[in-house]
This record gives structure tokens, C-alpha cells and sequence, in this order.
């Protein structure tokens, strides 16, 4: 007799059904057909164990099971408790006639309990795209893979479990998570809100412009000065996900098997991966492909702080994701996709020795140190920061002072307006959804300036020596600042602020 069970594989953030074939016949063996890789192959060691430990047992006869599609890889561990169920079935162990209704995944601890898998809320979607009646899988995966709806989710803590349930006997119910519910569920305040930021108004306010229309900002400034602290509260201002950017993000750590026993994401990420980080772990990749920081930062901020820390070449591999928005990763048989749209906050200390524009303090670092420092961060990845502003420490009154500061929720809603104005703005451009995603033929388009703004700007370019890729920059910032103004044109006002966030492009700094 032909058992037919079904298990799933992860590609990137889409899974793939896998159709797993138990065929039985006479004198021992166990053969593992159609691209399993080594955990899969080990599995009838786990499996036998798990057997044994429930009462049941590995029938002595040759077993042969056959993974299709046979040209995809399958890998790891999680494919043990179809394959038992499927033995079980095959050699007439348990009865269950339903089994082809379900897709069965986890992986077998040897006592027959059951260890959690990744990537369950994309093999939900995918069951229940295929017309599946419901899905099996670890207990601590099921809250992820329940805000599917129309697919029975079953959270299983052992083999038992799932035996019980074919066989009719137990009380197994699936786990039921409204998909609105979980989304609206939104914390009525942030854990980090703007208001525990004393002073830096004016930092606040080019963060509120950074949120508006999108733009990557680095903070320049000694340490203490309130970097980290400024940076962590920019997700409080993002407008709220929307339930399709909560799905893609919640897919990304489902596959990266990150996500906690959580439904739904509807918080904004935010990542901040040491400095010590590999590239693998920041873009992503490895012998089975897992997102890297820079996906599971997706819709969400990605914070470097102290940037020139970081390795160059680590900062390089960012390039191109920071550019496409998404990360490939190829293998000789297979290529994954990863979405990585972030919002980039980095942060520097003016010098290596940490002050350097601070009057009380002096400047300990050579010309040839700070050259050198600079440098590391110059290029490409500069390239692609909008914003730059120089923080310097609250004085101590200004801390002390009890007065709360608005909220962030309060600036949410002037940002959520800015955003407004931008989707209008580029309806007809389906891969742009605010400014900063400009390229330079629409920043002609949509940042045309008067006589007056014209004049401005090119004085600015020349006293201060800015340079060529400042212009685009201050355009599309100035455009944001309008957007706040809800104002369609672009005046004197605007862009005159716009200039003043381009700290890293005087003379002096980049050199
Ligand atoms: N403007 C501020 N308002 C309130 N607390 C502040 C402010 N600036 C700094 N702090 C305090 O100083 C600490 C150090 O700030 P931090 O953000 O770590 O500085 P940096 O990252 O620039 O080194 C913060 O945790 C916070 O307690
Ligand atoms: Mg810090």
C-alpha cells in the first residue's frame, strides 16, 4: 500500500508543498529517496526512538519513502513526524483515513515530543492556498500559523497527539487567532516614546522629517549625547504597519524561527545588530538560507550604531539591499529572496576618540585619525543617507526638567499626513511610496523649485562647499519638508532647512 503524507519546504519566505510517499515491502531496510539532506536522512534514528518510547515500533520490513517533488532540496530536521505518521500508516500501526487532508511538520525529540520548526505562518499560507484542511505542527509554533484562516492549525506537543487525533480519540482543538484581532491589538502606548526625550527639539524634529518621507539619517555625535535613545524611539513615529506590511514582516522571523510564541507582528521592527556582526548574519545567507538583519529589520528600522565600528566589507554588502529594497541569495541549485525595506539609522561619534565638536572637551585625534575614520563610512553607503545631523548633549537643566514632551503618538499623526500627501503623489508609480524612494528624473518632477529657492540652493552648494550628490539629497528632504507644510510647492523656508542636514558634507568632515 502507497501512503501519501504532506509536509512542506521554505524557500525564501514561500513554502512548497512536499508530498511524502511511504511505500512498504517485504525484508528490512529504510531508504530515503528524491534530495533529503543529512538531518533527513537521520531521521529513522530519531524516529525509531520516538517509536519505540510511545509503544510503537519501526516495522521490520524495507521501507522506502520518496520526497516530491525530487528536484528541490529538502533539509533539515522538521520532516520527522510526517515521516512517522506516515510508517505508522504504512505498516498499519494507526488508522487514519483523514491524513491526506493535513500537512504535518516538527521535528521528533526522542521521547516522541515534538521541537518547534520555522517558517510555519508561510507553510500555513500555502496549505491553505492548496485547499488543505489543516495543518500539524509543534505547539510553539502555532500562534503564528493560526492567524491563517480556513485552515484547521493544530499545536501538537508530541507524536501521541497527532495519533490520538486521526484515530478519533483525544480532544485536540485547533488554535483560533482572528487575524484583525491580533492586528488591532496595537500597544496604546509605544515602549519608547518620544516624550522620555528631554530637549533636542530640533533633533526631534529632523527625525519626524526622517520618518515623513522615509529618509536614512545618521546622528553625529559624542557619547552620551542621546543617540541610541533618539534612535530606538523612530519606529514610535512610522505610521502604523499596514496588515500586509505586518504578514510580510511576520513571515520573514517566522522563517528565521524568531518569533516568540507571537501571532501577528503589528509593531514596526527594530534591529541593531552589534558592530561585530558577519555579513552572513546582516544580509542573510548560509548553507540553508536564513534572513540576515537587514530583512528581519523589514518595514521597520535598522539602527548601526557607532558605524565605523563596522567591518567596510560588511557595510559594502549592504549596498545593493539597501538599493533593490530586497536580497538574493544564490546557491548552485536554488536562489532565495528575502525583502529587506528598511529604514537605515546609523550613528558616529565625531571622532575616534568620541568629541570632536564638543568646546569642552578637546580633540585628542590626529588629522591623519580622523581622515582615516571618516573614511571608513565615506561611499557608498553614505551615499545613500538623506539625512545628517550632529547631536550634542542636553544641558543638565534641560534634563532635570519635569515638563513631559509631546508624545510620540501626537507626532505619529503629523507624519502619517506627510505620508498621505507622498502615496497621492506617486499613485501612479507602483515600487514608490515616499520620497526618499525618488530617482532622479522624478525628484525633477515633483521638486521643481522657484526662482527664489533656486538662488538658495546654489549659494548654499557654494559657501559651503557641498557637494554634487548633497543636491538630489536636499531636494527630496526639502520635498518632505513641504509635505509636512502640506504645502505642493517647494519655498525658500524649505529648502534653507533642508541644507542644514548635510553636516557630513561641509568641508572639514569628509574631507
Ligand atoms: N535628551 C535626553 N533626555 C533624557 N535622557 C537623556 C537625554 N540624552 C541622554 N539621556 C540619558 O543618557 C543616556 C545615554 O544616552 P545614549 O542614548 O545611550 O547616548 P549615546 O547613544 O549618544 O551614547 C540615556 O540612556 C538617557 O538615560
Ligand atoms: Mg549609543
Amino acid at each position: 500500500m502507497l501512503i501519501k503524507v504532506y509536509g512542506s519546504a521554505v524557500f525564501g519566505v514561500e513554502a512548497t508543498t512536499i508530498t511524502v510517499e511511504v511505500h512498504m515491502d517485504k525484508g528490512i531496510g529504510y531508504h530515503l529517496v528524491g534530495l533529503p539532506d543529512n538531518a533527513i536522512k537521520e531521521s529513522s534514528f530519531r524516529i525509531a526512538a520516538a517509536l519505540k518510547n510511545n509503544g510503537l515500533s519501526l516495522p521490520g520490513k524495507k521501507i522506502t519513502i520518496n520526497m516530491a517533488p525530487a528536484d528541490l532540496r529538502k533539509e533539515g530536521s522538521a520532516y520527522d513526524l510526517p515521516l512517522a505518521i506516515g510508517i505508522l500508516v504504512g505498516s498499519d500501526q494507526i488508522k487514519a483515513p483523514e491524513v491526506e487532508q493535513y500537512v504535518i511538520m516538527g521535528e521528533l525529540s526522542l521521547d516522541g515530543s515534538l521541537q518547534s520548526i520555522t517558517g510555519a505562518l508561510p507553510i500555513a499560507i500555502k496549505a491553505k492556498e492548496e485547499g488543505f484542511k489543516g495543518f500539524f505542527l509543534p505547539k510553539q509554533n502555532v500562534k503564528e500559523a493560526a492567524i491563517v484562516a480556513g485552515l484547521d492549525v493544530y499545536g501538537v506537543e508530541n507524536l501521541q497527539e497527532v495519533i490520538d487525533f486521526f484515530e478519533g480519540r483525544g480532544t485536540l482543538e485547533p488554535t483560533v487567532i482572528d487575524t484583525r484581532t491580533e492586528f488591532y491589538k496595537t500597544l496604546d502606548f509605544p515602549e519608547f516614546d518620544f516624550s522620555d526625550v528631554r530637549g533636542q527639539e530640533s533633533i526631534k524634529r529632523c527625525m519626524e522629517i526622517a520618518a515623513s518621507g522615509g529618509h536614512n539619517i545618521i546622528l553625529i555625535g559624542p557619547p552620551g549625547a542621546g543617540k541610541t535613545m533618539l534612535a530606538k524611539r523612530l519606529p514610535s513615529i512610522l505610521p502604523p504597519m499596514t496588515l500586509r506590511e505586518a504578514l510580510e514582516t511576520t513571515k520573514i522571523h517566522s522563517v528565521a524561527g524568531k518569533l516568540k510564541e507571537v501571532g501577528l507582528m503589528n509593531q514596526r521592527p527594530f534591529r541593531s545588530p552589534h558592530h561585530t556582526i558577519s555579513n552572513v548574519a546582516l544580509v542573510g545567507g548560509g548553507s540553508y538560507p536564513q534572513p540576515g538583519e537587514i530583512s528581519m529589520a523589514h518595514n521597520g528600522v535598522l539602527f548601526l550604531d557607532e558605524l565605523p565600528e563596522f567591518k567596510r566589507d560588511v557595510l559594502e554588502v549592504m549596498r545593493q539591499p539597501l538599493e533593490d529594497r530586497e536580497v538574493t541569495i544564490s546557491r548552485a541549485k536554488f536562489t532565495v529572496t528575502y525583502p529587506s525595506s528598511f529604514m537605515l539609522v546609523a550613528s558616529m561619534n565625531p571622532s575616534p576618540s568620541g568629541f570632536f565638536n564638543d568646546p569642552s572637551m578637546p580633540n585628542t585625534s590626529s588629522p591623519h585619525e580622523m581622515q582615516r575614520y571618516m573614511s571608513k563610512i565615506s561611499g557608498p553607503l553614505l551615499d545613500r543617507i538623506d539625512i545628517h545631523i550632529e547631536v550634542t548633549p542636553v544641558p543638565f537643566e534641560k534634563l532635570s526638567d519635569d515638563r513631559k514632551a509631546e508624545s510620540s503618538v501626537e507626532i505619529r499623526k503629523r507624519v502619517t499626513a506627510a505620508r498621505e500627501l507622498q502615496s497621492l503623489r506617486f499613485e501612479a508609480f507602483p515600487n514608490i511610496h515616499y520620497n526618499a524612494q525618488m530617482n532622479t528624473k522624478q525628484i525633477r518632477e515633483f521638486c521643481a523649485l522657484d526662482e527664489q529657492s533656486k538662488q538658495l540652493l546654489k549659494t548654499a552648494m557654494e559657501r559651503l562647499n557641498l557637494s554634487a550628490r548633497a543636491y538630489d539629497r536636499i531636494l527630496k528632504v526639502a520635498r518632505t519638508i513641504a509635505d509636512l507644510d502640506a504645502s505642493p510647492q517647494i519655498i525658500p523656508g524649505h529648502i534653507a532647512e533642508a541644507i542644514q542636514y548635510r553636516s557630513l558634507d561641509r568641508d572639514g568632515w569628509l574631507g
